[in-house]
């Protein structure tokens, strides 16, 4: 993925999104870029709410970028359509934290 974004929006509605003076956003995930080989293992470490969710999340595509891309397999899925993406997901896998082990 190159220069990937998650900025949450903290408006409540997309009305208030454009008129709000003042946006108030939080950068879960500002431009972050990494590459991955086939069979290779990546974890990612870092204390509660430093956006690790957000990160994977974007990677899936579950909820789409505000910047940047995510190259699976040499196709940009921030480009795609959902329905396009969900065939693609179907070939990654989100696993849940167990937190009795944590
Ligand atoms: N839907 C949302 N809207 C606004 N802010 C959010 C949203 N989801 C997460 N955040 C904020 O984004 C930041 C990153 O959260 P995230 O859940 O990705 O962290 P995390 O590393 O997975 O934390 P944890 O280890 O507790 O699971 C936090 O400041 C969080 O409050
Ligand atoms: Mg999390």
């Amino acid at each position: 993925m190159t220069n990937l974004q998650q900025h949450y929006s903290l408006e409540s509605n997309l009305l208030e999104q454009l008129f709000s003076r003042k946006r108030d956003v939080i950068k879960a995930v500002d431009g972050v870029s990494l590459e991955l080989e086939r069979g290779e293992t990546l974890g990612l470490v870092g204390e509660s709410g430093c956006g690790k969710s957000t990160l994977s999340r974007t990677i899936l595509q579950l909820i789409p970028s505000t910047g940047g891309k995510v190259e699976f397999q040499g196709i940009d899925l921030t480009a795609l359509s959902r329905d396009a993406v969900r065939k693609h997901r179907r070939q990654m896998q989100w696993y849940f934290k167990i937190p009795t082990l944590v």
